[in-house]
C-alpha cells in the first residue's frame, strides 16, 4: 500500500483510518473521498479530498487514476438499522457501490480491503465461537449486503487475480466519529451518557451478547492484514475478528467501577433487537491469528479506561 483511495472516510470507520493510514503512510498518499463535506473536518483538511458519490463510477474511477492510486478501501456503506429501514437504498447502495469500487480496483490493478460484519451471520449459525467458515443465512438488509459482498470480493480475487481481503467487523467502539445506525451503537452512546447524564437506558436487552472491539485494534488490523504476505491467505473475504464479547449489564458493571453513581435502565427496541437476536454471542477469529496474526490490545476493562478518560477531555468533563 502506497496510494491509497478511500471511500466513506467521514463515516465511523473512514474519519479514524485515514489520519491513521496518513501517519503510517504519509498525508498525501491518502486520498479521501465522502458523499459530502464537513467544514473544519480534520479528515479534509489533512491531506488530499475529493467529493465522491460511490455510485458514480465514472467520477471513482478518475479519482483512482489522478492520484495513481495502488489500493482502494471501500468504506461507503449504511449500517444495519439504517439498512433496515431504507432496505431498497441499502442494496443499492451497499452493492452498487461496492461493484464500483471492485471494477475501480480491477481496471487500475489496486489491492482493495471493505468491511465485512458479524451481520453477515444469521439466526441458523452456530451462536457460540461462530467458526470462520459456517451457515450464513442473514435475515437483514444489511447481513444480505454482507454475504453478497463477501462473496463478490472472492468472485473478484479467483476471476480477475484483484487482491481482495476483508475482516468481519464486530460491533466498533470508539470517541471520536459517532456511528450512524448500527444495532452495536449502544456500546458507543453508553459511555457519552453515563459522563454526561451519569445513566443509560439501554435499547438492548439484558443478556444480550455481542462481538465488540476499540477502534485503535480495528485500525490496525484493516493496516495488518492489507500488508500481510498473500501466501499465507488461506482465506481473504471475510476474516472473523473479535477482542471481546459482553452484554449490556457487563459493560455497565464496568463502567461503574469509574463511575460509582452509574445506573442502567432498559428499553427494548424490537427492530435493533431483532436484529442483534440474530447475531453471534462470540465469533471464534483463529484463522485471522493464524493467517495474518490478528492481535487485539484491547479488553472491556482497559477499553472503558481508556475511552471514559479520552470522552471526559473531549466533552471537557471532570
Ligand atoms: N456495527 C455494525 C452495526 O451494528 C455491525 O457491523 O450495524
Amino acid at each position: 500500500m502506497k496510494k491509497i483511495l478511500v471511500t466513506g472516510c467521514l463515516g465511523q470507520i473512514g474519519s479514524e483510518l485515514v489520519p491513521h493510514l496518513r501517519k503510517i503512510y504519509g498525508a498525501d498518499n491518502i486520498v479521501g473521498t465522502d458523499i459530502r463535506k464537513v467544514e473544519g473536518s480534520k479528515v479534509i483538511e489533512g491531506g488530499p479530498f475529493e467529493i465522491l458519490d460511490v455510485l458514480d463510477a465514472k467520477k471513482m474511477g478518475e479519482i483512482a487514476k489522478k492520484y495513481k492510486c495502488d489500493t482502494i478501501v471501500h468504506m461507503a456503506a449504511l449500517l444495519s438499522a439504517v439498512a433496515e429501514a431504507k432496505p431498497a437504498l441499502a442494496w443499492e447502495l451497499n452493492m452498487g457501490g461496492l461493484f464500483n469500487a471492485l471494477e475501480v480496483a480491477r481496471e487500475n490493478k489496486c489491492s482493495f480491503f471493505t468491511p465485512s460484519s458479524i451481520g453477515a451471520f444469521g439466526s441458523t449459525t452456530p451462536k457460540a465461537k461462530t467458526p470462520q467458515d459456517t451457515i450464513q443465512r442473514p435475515e437483514t438488509m444489511y447481513g444480505v449486503t454482507k454475504v453478497s459482498g463477501e462473496l463478490l470480493c472472492d468472485y473478484y480475487h479467483k476471476k480477475f487475480g484483484v487482491d481482495t481481503r476483508g475482516v468481519r467487523f464486530p460491533g466498533l467502539i470508539s470517541y471520536v466519529a459517532p456511528p450512524g445506525g448500527g444495532t452495536t451503537d449502544y456500546a458507543v452512546d453508553i459511555y457519552y451518557k453515563a459522563l454526561q447524564e451519569g445513566k443509560y437506558n439501554s435499547y438492548i436487552a439484558e443478556g444480550t451478547y455481542m462481538d465488540m472491539m476499540y477502534m485503535p485494534d480495528a485500525l490496525n488490523a484493516v493496516v495488518k492484514l492489507m500488508e500481510s504476505n498473500p501466501e499465507k491467505l488461506i482465506h481473504r473475504n471475510a476474516f472473523n475478528i473479535t477482542a471481546m464479547s459482553f452484554e449490556p449489564s457487563q459493560i455497565a458493571a464496568e463502567i461503574k467501577k469509574h463511575i460509582s453513581s452509574f445506573e442502567m435502565t432498559y428499553e427494548v427496541d424490537p427492530v435493533r433487537q431483532g436484529i442483534a437476536n440474530t447475531w453471534p454471542d462470540s465469533i471464534d477469529d483463529t484463522c485471522a491469528r493464524e493467517e495474518w496474526g490478528f492481535e487485539n490490545k484491547y479488553n472491556l476493562e482497559n477499553m472503558t479506561t481508556d475511552i471514559l478518560d479520552k470522552l471526559r477531555k473531549k466533552l471537557d468533563i471532570k
